[in-house]
Order: C-alpha cells, then sequence, then structure tokens
C-alpha cells in the first residue's frame, strides 16, 4: 500500500461533495440566495458538536456558489477575537490599527454591496454583544445592509448575549448532528480511496468510524486517526491497512496529546513531572484501580525529585514549597491527583497518584530531550 495523495487526509482538504451535510447547504444557501436578490437576510447561528462539518459546509458555500450583489466574508475568531479586529479585517484597512472604531464603521456604511459576515468559533469573540448591537444598527438610514452567521460548537452562545443583544438580534438557528458510525465509514472509505494506492481492511475503516463515534461523531477526528494508520502502515511496506494500524494510530495519537501538553509546561514543571513518573514507574500496574502500594506520599517523591533534578537535569533542586505549588498545577492539568489518607496517628499524609501512563510521559523525555 502506498498514500499517493496525502492533501486529501490533511485537515485543511475541503473535499469537492459533503455527504450527509446537502440539507445543511441548501438552507443556508437558500438564505444567501433571497439576500443576494434584495431580500432581507436574518442572522443564523449554526451550532454542532466539533468536527461535525460546519466550517466545511460554509466552506463549500463560498467555494461553490456564486453571489452578484453580495459578498462573503469568512473570518474565525480564534484569529480576530475582537470587534475591532473584525471590523478592520472587514473593511481591509487592518494598517490602520489605533484608528477609533467609528471610523471602520463609517467605511462600512460606504460599502457599495451588503455584507455577510460569517464568524467561526465565534465564542472566541470577547466582545461578541459589541459587535452585534454596532452590526443591527449599522442599516439605520444607510442603504448597506449585514447579515451573520455565527458558527459556534457551545450551545451556551446565546445564553451569554445581553438580553438587548438578544432581542434585536432576529435569527434562526441551524442544528448539525453528529455523524453515525455508517457515516463516518462512508467518509472515510471516499478519502481513503482517493489516498492510497493498494488495499485496505473494510474492519479498519468500521473501527476508526466506531472509535471517532464515541468522540462524539468527530470527523476530524477519524480523518486523523486514518492519515495516522496510513501512514504506519506505509512506513512499514505493509500492503493492506488493518486493524493493527488503526490500534497503534490511537497510541500514537494519546502520546500527542500528552507530549503537546508537557511540552508547553514551564521547565521546573517538567522536571517535577519527570520524577514523579520515575518514580511511579515500578509502581503502578493499573490506571484506574491504584492502591496505597502504586502511590508515593508527597515527602518520599520531592526526595526522589531532589536526586533526580541534579543527577539527571542538572538543576538546583526548588524548595518544599515550590514543589507543592508544582504539584497542585500538575493536578490542574490532570496529569496526577492528589489523594489524603489519614494514617494510624491519625495524620494526614497526601499521595500522589498520576492521572496517565507513565509510559508515555517517560516517552515524552527519552524522544524529545534525549533522557531515558
Ligand atoms: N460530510 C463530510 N464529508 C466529508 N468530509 C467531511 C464531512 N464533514 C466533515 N468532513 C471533514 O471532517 C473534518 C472536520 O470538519 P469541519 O472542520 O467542517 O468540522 P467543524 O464542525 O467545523 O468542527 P469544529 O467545531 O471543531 O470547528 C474536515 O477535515 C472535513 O474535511
Ligand atoms: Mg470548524
Amino acid at each position: 500500500m502506498k498514500i499517493i495523495n496525502r492533501a486529501v487526509l490533511s485537515p485543511q482538504y475541503l473535499p469537492s461533495n459533503l455527504p450527509y451535510r446537502e440539507r445543511e447547504i441548501e438552507i443556508v444557501s437558500k438564505y444567501l440566495e433571497r439576500f443576494d436578490q434584495g431580500e432581507q437576510m436574518p442572522n443564523i447561528i449554526i451550532y454542532g458538536p466539533t468536527g461535525s462539518g460546519k466550517t466545511s459546509v460554509i466552506k463549500y458555500i463560498i467555494k461553490h456558489r456564486s453571489f452578484k450583489n453580495i459578498d462573503v466574508v469568512y473570518l474565525n475568531a480564534r484569529l480576530y477575537n475582537t470587534s475591532y479586529k473584525i471590523l478592520s479585517k472587514v473593511t481591509e484597512d487592518e494598517e490602520k490599527l489605533g484608528y477609533p472604531i467609528s471610523y471602520f464603521i463609517a467605511r462600512l456604511k460606504n460599502r457599495s454591496k451588503n455584507l455577510v459576515l460569517v464568524i467561526d468559533e465565534a465564542d472566541f469573540v470577547r466582545d461578541i454583544d459589541d459587535l452585534l448591537y454596532t452590526l443591527s444598527r449599522i442599516d439605520d438610514g444607510f442603504n448597506i445592509s449585514i447579515g451573520m452567521i455565527l458558527i459556534t460548537n457551545s450551545i451556551q452562545l446565546k445564553s451569554k448575549l445581553d438580553p438587548r443583544t438578544l432581542s434585536s438580534l432576529n435569527d434562526i438557528e441551524l442544528f448539525f448532528k453528529p455523524y453515525s458510525a455508517e457515516q463516518l465509514r462512508d467518509i472515510l472509505k471516499t478519502r481513503v480511496e482517493m489516498a492510497i494506492d493498494g488495499e485496505y481492511d473494510i474492519g479498519a475503516i468500521a473501527k476508526i468510524a466506531a472509535l471517532a463515534t464515541a468522540e462524539s461523531g468527530d470527523a476530524r477526528y477519524a480523518l486523523k486517526l486514518l492519515s495516522r494508520a496510513l501512514e504506519i502502515c506505509e512506513t512499514e511496506n505493509a500492503n493492506k491497512l488493518t486493524v493493527d494500524h488503526v490500534d497503534r494510530a490511537v497510541d500514537m495519537i494519546e502520546f500527542d496529546v500528552v507530549a503537546e501538553a508537557i511540552r508547553a509546561m514551564p521547565m521546573n514543571i517538567q522536571i517535577v513531572l519527570y520524577s514523579i513518573a520515575k518514580s511511579l514507574s515500578g509502581k503502578q500496574k493499573d490506571l484506574f484501580e491504584s492502591t496505597l502500594q502504586d502511590m508515593l506520599s508527597i515527602s518520599e517523591l520531592y526526595n526522589n525529585y531532589i536526586k533526580i533534578s541534579e543527577s539527571v537535569f542538572g538543576r538546583k533542586a526548588k524548595s518544599l514549597k515550590w514543589f507543592k505549588h508544582y504539584l497542585s498545577e500538575l493536578e490542574n492539568l490532570g496529569f496526577i491527583s492528589l489523594i489524603a489518607v489519614k494514617t494510624k496517628s491519625r495524620e494526614i499524609v497526601s499521595y500522589v497518584r498520576l492521572g496517565m501512563n507513565h509510559k508515555d510521559i517517560l516517552k515524552y523525555f527519552e524522544k524529545y530531550i534525549g533522557i531515558k
């Protein structure tokens, strides 16, 4: 088996058709067409879990439908997260940063065409009330009209809005259902056949679909798994994609998540984490049923930490106070849990338990820091 088209496996790839989203494409396109012909457009809020095709549907419409009298502008609120950034981008005046917002509003009003503003991941807009308020006022006494499409996976979006914004919102809501296992299987089959030259077990595809269904029908996760499994299969010169490749892809993705989280930590915390993983590596048997024998008390761990910090990392150890502070950070990140235990002498002692497999943690240090 050989990968002949990597692009179709990338998260940015927009397929030339989107099965199971025909209805959603039609609904949104209809509103845009009517707006194009001079009718009013309601604001549209699109909800749906992650990987349910929301972004793809909008990009598909922008690519495949053409409009004469309106412009459709797409912005992602992770990048444009304030009404100021959004308005200056829409009016293509980003270099005028520092100008008052009224400058950009005036420019908007002077547009020759009506506008549809699509804001993806809209829950990232910090002052969404201001944005919606400003835009809803723009038509007053002017020729130009603006329609909004807000995309979000948070059903809380509206409950966060000010009652006054809500009452002037004039919106319709569209819900994207999570994909079912059968639907994901179909999507994956189309994609794998475009991506490879060679064979695949249908069981491997079914397994990916089942795993992604458990992740609330997330097509993005499904495609990521497929892509990883194919890479493993190709590297090993196997002639067929199998369930075994998928299982190993799952482990790899889990490790990636752990690695990313460790990489983002300050070095001092990484050292504490390493020392805990190392100290517990001989003890941890079962992640979910650990007993006191699988854990270590804070004072035992602190002693190990002092040794490891100096001998392995060549760094002077931090004080016990700092050590405890780092433990609570690690607990917040879900790497460990702290368990208070009453001893026979009625003392309360804190024990530390790992919240994930120590192997993934140690593997990170071996792979990226070169520490065994
Ligand atoms: N109906 C479909 N057919 C084929 N591929 C699809 C379909 N729906 C989604 N995908 C693929 O799944 C991936 C995720 O889709 P998309 O980015 O549109 O999800 P989303 O709903 O915007 O998720 P998020 O809320 O996380 O932004 C994309 O790579 C896309 O190509
Ligand atoms: Mg999206």
